[in-house]
């Protein structure tokens, strides 16, 4: 069985990034000796799957920060070519996330990182999260882009583990309860 799973970051009000994507108060943090768990998070997923919010953030870091195969879901990106450089290492795709999640199973992927705050929300309401490491960086950006929506019902998680870093950010891993 194929599953999603989520590593990502809010600041304390929930959002993921700026309304203008900006996402500088997050890598401010970033710690050369610490990396949250990321390594332990990605060594057992096959193949990440992100929007294309994230995909364009992402398109501006030097050098291209993937070791796995990336699927880009994006309507407007769908048919386009990928830029040069990435062709081994990205795909575009208009499926929804039941078709992409269906199209990658057939490839033989088990285990996916779904990223992005839209699509995340598109994921967890299409039942195809399995579970989601959350790491809260303590500060107050007011307004911005959310990680979670609006749902046709409420969802029940598990806390499976949480721990906080001497850096005051908090990470904890629930599972959507069955
Ligand atoms: N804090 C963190 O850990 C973290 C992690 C990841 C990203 N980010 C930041 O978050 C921002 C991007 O997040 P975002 O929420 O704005 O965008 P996103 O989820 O990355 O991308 C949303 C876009 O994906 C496409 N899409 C295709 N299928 C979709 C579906 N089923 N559901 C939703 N979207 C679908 C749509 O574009 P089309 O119109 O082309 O179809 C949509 O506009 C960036 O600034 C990025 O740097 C932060």
């Amino acid at each position: 069985m194929i599953s999603g799973h989520v590593f990502i970051a809010t600041s304390l009000d929930g959002y993921i990034a700026r309304l203008d994507g900006d996402i500088d108060w997050l890598l401010q943090r970033d710690d050369p000796a610490e990396d949250h768990g990321y390594h332990d998070f990605i060594a057992d997923k096959d193949v990440i799957v992100m929007g294309r919010g994230s995909f364009e953030k992402v398109l501006g870091f030097d050098p291209w920060p993937y070791d796995r195969p990336v699927l880009v879901l994006s309507r407007q990106l769908a048919g386009t070519p990928v830029p040069p450089g990435l062709a081994d290492k990205v795909r575009f795709s208009n499926a929804t996330p039941e078709q992409a999640m269906a199209q990658l199973s057939s490839e033989g992927v088990r285990r996916v990182y779904v990223d992005g705050g839209q699509l995340v929300q598109s994921f967890i309401r299409a039942g195809l999260v399995e579970d989601m490491v959350l790491t809260t960086v303590p500060v107050l950006i007011g307004a911005g882009r959310p990680l979670f929506g609006t749902l046709p019902q409420d969802l029940d998680l598990k806390l499976v583990a949480s721990r906080s870093f001497p850096s005051g950010l908090v990470q904890s891993t629930y599972r959507f309860a069955p």
